[in-house]
Parts: structure tokens; C-alpha cells; sequence
């Protein structure tokens, strides 16, 4: 903990503080920026324009290439921002905040708080501790031992779809990984905390719900645990009143055991589609990576999937060029993804991240062959999600309504909402109504790039 100050007599809180939140990074992040704002909202501040809050947080991401100079040019657009109130607040939250610490208090005055994802429980007592003491600087980059139980945000009705934390970290080390660095090691939220937030968001509106982890099939083994499985909790959940849908991410092939699979037969609410990163179809490249599973054993998971669930739909992450790949192991990556039938897929170039074993990897893949690898996988998923698209009109699915779509046709209204594999869907409805939240049947009558067109079918619930 860093700590500076050379005002001893704290300044009156402003009566109403304002914040303003920026995010980069995953699910995680995103959920955790949602609490943050909920919280901030229940201590008293309000929701402002970016050059106008009190307090400016940056909930940041470093999974991926240059993501310092992306918080870095950040922090400087604030400050050219705020030009007209240079005393303004900001916090460096999250990945990079617990990667960089302190060294972020160089680049600007404002940045006064600087605070790694396990700190979060704590910010908004230290915002107002901050805002009291003007000349104060706080750095919070201490792992904890358990999943730290955060406070109720303000009770507001939210959308039809929430995330719900199961855990913190990860203990994986993928070779190539900064998340276990950044996030630490694998801490288990206890069940009945789960459920109790579980609750809550259904009773404020949330029809679906996606229950968040690094590596959700070992949700419980580690000691922060209280001996639930996953399988175990995705039952608790099921059983709840209210909620429709449940969905998860991420898992981990590896640990994805014989309950985890039967789930998906057994839990009608569980959504008949998976987030399962296979990363390389080589399982030379696999073994490099850490990932502990062979290109068999993650074909035999697929089988066993589609076998408990023939409906089933899978989506992937990938990474390309990492270092050794050769023609053959990107042959291996491109038959699997058409094994799988992915209907969608996140693929990137692999980049050095510091502290991960891959960095001293010596055989490195040069930038134009792993943008060409690249264009290939990219390529090669256009062609499947077209596919898996076109497969789906005239058929029959369910719809969660979330909101207008962006483009409105002349006449008549179109809406928004997700089927249960989570791809979009429009609609046109009657107008004059808040479809927000509300289920349908539709029948698929068309399909775009990424998207589904539908027509109604059954009155809505
Ligand atoms: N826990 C999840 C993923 C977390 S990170 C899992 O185990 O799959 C999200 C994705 O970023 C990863 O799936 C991987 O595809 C990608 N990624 C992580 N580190 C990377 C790196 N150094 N270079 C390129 N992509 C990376
Ligand atoms: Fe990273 Fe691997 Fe953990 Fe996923 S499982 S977060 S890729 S270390
Ligand atoms: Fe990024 Fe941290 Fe999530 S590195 S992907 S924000 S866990």
C-alpha cells in the first residue's frame, strides 16, 4: 500500500460526486465496472459526461498486446479532457493497474489511485477518502487469500440479462497468459453468496443469467472453496424461480467433467451453447501452451457434448503464431474449427506478455506470417458462421428482448433480443410498447453478417 499526504485537514466530500467509468477487458471487467457504478451510486455520487466528473476510473486490460500504452494515451485524453478541472480524480483500475502499479502515478497528477482487480470491494470508501484529501495518492495491489464479498450496490430494475462472479483468478499458467499474474490465484465465491446475488438481480428484472469465472469447471477446488462442484451450483441456480436462462463463461477443457457435460441434458435453462477455447487444434502447440489437453481429447469433449446435447453450438477462442507454429499446426487449428462447427470464434495474434513462460519461447513467429495465419482462421470462421446462420431460417427459437435495434425500418418498429446460442435477433413488433425483458417464440426468416430476422410466432411472457 502506498501512501502520501500532506494534508492533514481533509476537505469536505462535494454533496453530490460524480464519476465517470471506462472499460476495456472481458466479461470480468465489465461486470466489475457495473458494481462499481451501483456501489458509487449507493455512497451518493451520480453518473457524469467524462470531462465533467469528480472522479474519472479506467478499468483496464492486459491480456493482449500494448495494453500500458492504451491506459497511458487514455490518461492523457483525460487530461487534455479536463483541461477546465484539472483536480479531477482518476483511478487506473484492474489488469494493468495490478501489472504497472505505482509506476502509473508518473504520468499525470490526477492519477491518484491506482488499484488491481482484488481491490475492487474496497473503492468506494478509498474514492471518498481520496476526494477528502486532495494531496493523497492510494495504491491497493495486495492480493487476497478468499473471494472478497463486496457491498450492495444502489437497487435499481436492470436489463434482462446479468452476470453473476463465481470466483476470482485463475491457477491455470497457460505459457502464455498474464491472467493469473493479474487477477492471482483462484479464489472461490461460496455458494450461498452466489445465489443470494443470484436472487437479487432476478427479483430487479434479469430473466438470464451468465455466471462468470476464468476457469468456471474448477469453480470449488481450491481452498477458498466450500466443497460445491460446478455442476452442483449450476443445479442451485437452475432451481431458482424467475430465472429463464443461464449461461456460463469461461470454461476450460480440461477440467470439464462428466457432470459438467450431463448439465446440459439435465438443466433445460442451461442455453445449448458453449464458450469452450480450444486456442490451437496442434496438440504440439496445446502442450506448449500449457493447456493440458491433447486435439483428441478436445474432439472427444466435443463428441461427448453433441452426444449429451445434440443441439448444441459451440464458439472459440484462438490464437495464431504462437511461437513454433508451423503450416501443419495452423492445418490443425483450421480442420478443427470445422470439426467443431464453431458459430462464432475470437482469434488473435499471439503476443509476448511479461512474466509468462512463452516469452522465453526463442522461436518467435514473424508479424506478417501471424497476420496471414490470421486473415486464414478469420476467413475460415466467416465461412462457418454464414453456414451456421443460413442453417438456421425456418426454424423455430425463443427470443429475450433487450432493447430497439439500432437501424429502425420505415413504418414499424424492430427490436432487438438474443435466441438461446446468444446471436442476436430483429424483430418488428407494434410500436408504443417496452418489450424490454419480455420472451417470445419467433420463426427465423432471414439472416445478415452476424445476425438473425424473425417474426413473431407466440404472444409474448
Ligand atoms: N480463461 C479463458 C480466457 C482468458 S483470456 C481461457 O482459459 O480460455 C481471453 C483470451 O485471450 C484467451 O482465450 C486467449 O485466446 C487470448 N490470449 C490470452 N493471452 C494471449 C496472448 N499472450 N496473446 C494472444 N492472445 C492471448
Ligand atoms: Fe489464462 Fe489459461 Fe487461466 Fe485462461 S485458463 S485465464 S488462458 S491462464
Ligand atoms: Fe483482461 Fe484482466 Fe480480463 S487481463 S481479459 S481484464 S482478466
Amino acid at each position: 500500500m502506498y501512501k502520501k499526504s500532506f494534508n492533514l485537514k481533509p476537505n469536505p466530500l462535494p454533496t453530490m460526486p460524480t464519476y465517470h467509468i471506462l472499460t476495456f477487458g472481458c466479461q470480468m471487467n465489465v461486470n466489475d465496472s457495473i458494481w462499481l457504478g451501483q456501489a458509487l451510486e449507493a455512497h451518493n455520487f451520480s453518473q457524469a459526461p467524462l470531462a465533467e466528473a469528480d472522479v474519472i476510473c479506467i478499468n483496464t486490460c492486459s491480456v493482449r498486446e500494448k495494453p500500458e500504452q492504451k491506459v497511458i494515451n487514455t490518461i492523457y485524453r483525460i487530461k487534455q479532457l479536463t483541461l477546465a478541472n484539472p483536480k479531477t480524480l482518476v483511478g487506473v483500475l484492474g489488469c494493468v493497474a495490478q501489472q504497472l502499479g505505482e509506476k502509473l502515478f508518473h504520468y499525470t497528477n490526477q492519477v491518484r489511485l491506482v488499484a488491481g482487480p482484488d481491490a475492487l470491494a474496497m473503492l468506494p470508501k478509498t474514492i471518498e477518502q481520496l476526494l477528502e484529501n486532495p494531496s493523497q495518492r492510494l495504491s491497493l495491489l495486495d492480493f487476497t487469500s478468499t473471494y472478497l464479498e463486496r457491498e450492495p450496490g444502489k437497487a435499481t430494475k436492470i436489463g434482462p440479462t446479468a452476470y453473476v462472479n463465481i470466483m476470482q483468478g485463475c491457477d491455470n499458467f497457460c505459457t502464455y497468459c498474464i491472467v493469473p499474474y493479474t487477477r492471482g490465484r483462484q479464489k472461490s465465491r461460496p455458494k450461498d453468496a452466489i445465489l443470494k446475488e443470484c436472487r437479487e438481480k432476478i427479483a430487479l428484472g434479469a430473466r438470464e443469467l451468465t455466471l462468470l469465472g476464468q476457469n468456471v469447471n474448477a469453480y470449488g477446488q481450491d481452498k477458498a472453496g466450500d466443497g460445491t462442484r460446478f455442476a452442483q451450483l449450476l443445479h442451485a441456480i437452475a432451481d431458482l424461480p424467475g430465472l429463464e436462462r443461464i449461461r456460463y463463461t469461461s470454461p476450460h477443457p480440461k477440467d470439464m467433467g462428466v457432470e459438467d457435460v450431463a448439465a446440459f441434458a439435465k438443466i433445460p435453462k442451461l442455453c445449448p451453447c458453449l464458450h469452450l477455447p480450444l486456442q490451437s487444434g496442434s496438440t504440439r502447440i496445446l502442450k506448449r501452451m500449457g493447456r493440458g489437453y491433447t486435439r483428441e481429447e478436445y474432439s472427444k469433449l466435443v463428441d461427448d457434448l453433441k452426444t449429451t446435447l445434440p443441439a448444441i453450438s459451440l464458439t472459440t477462442d484462438i490464437i495464431v503464431g504462437f511461437p513454433g507454429e508451423d503450416d501443419q499446426d495452423l492445418l490443425d487449428t483450421l480442420t478443427m474449427m470445422e470439426y467443431c462447427a464453431y458459430h462464432a470464434s475470437f482469434s488473435f495474434c499471439y503476443s509476448d506478455r511479461p512474466g509468462c513462460r512463452a516469452v522465453n519461447f526463442l522461436d518467435k513467429i514473424d508479424r506478417a506470417v501471424q497476420h496471414s495465419r490470421l486473415e486464414e482462421v478469420q476467413h475460415t470462421q466467416d465461412i462457418l458462421t454464414t453456414k451456421w446462420l443460413k442453417a438456421r431460417v425456418g426454424q423455430t427459437t425463443t427470443i429475450l428482448l433487450e432493447e430497439k435495434s439500432p437501424r429502425q425500418p420505415e413504418g414499424s418498429v424492430s427490436w432487438q433480443g438474443r435466441d438461446p446460442y446468444g446471436t442476436i435477433v430483429h424483430l418488428n413488433l407494434p410500436a408504443n410498447e417496452d418489450y424490454r425483458g419480455k420472451m417470445l417464440e419467433v420463426t427465423i426468416t432471414d439472416f445478415g453478417k452476424h445476425c438473425l430476422h424473425a417474426q413473431q410466432k407466440s404472444s409474448l411472457w
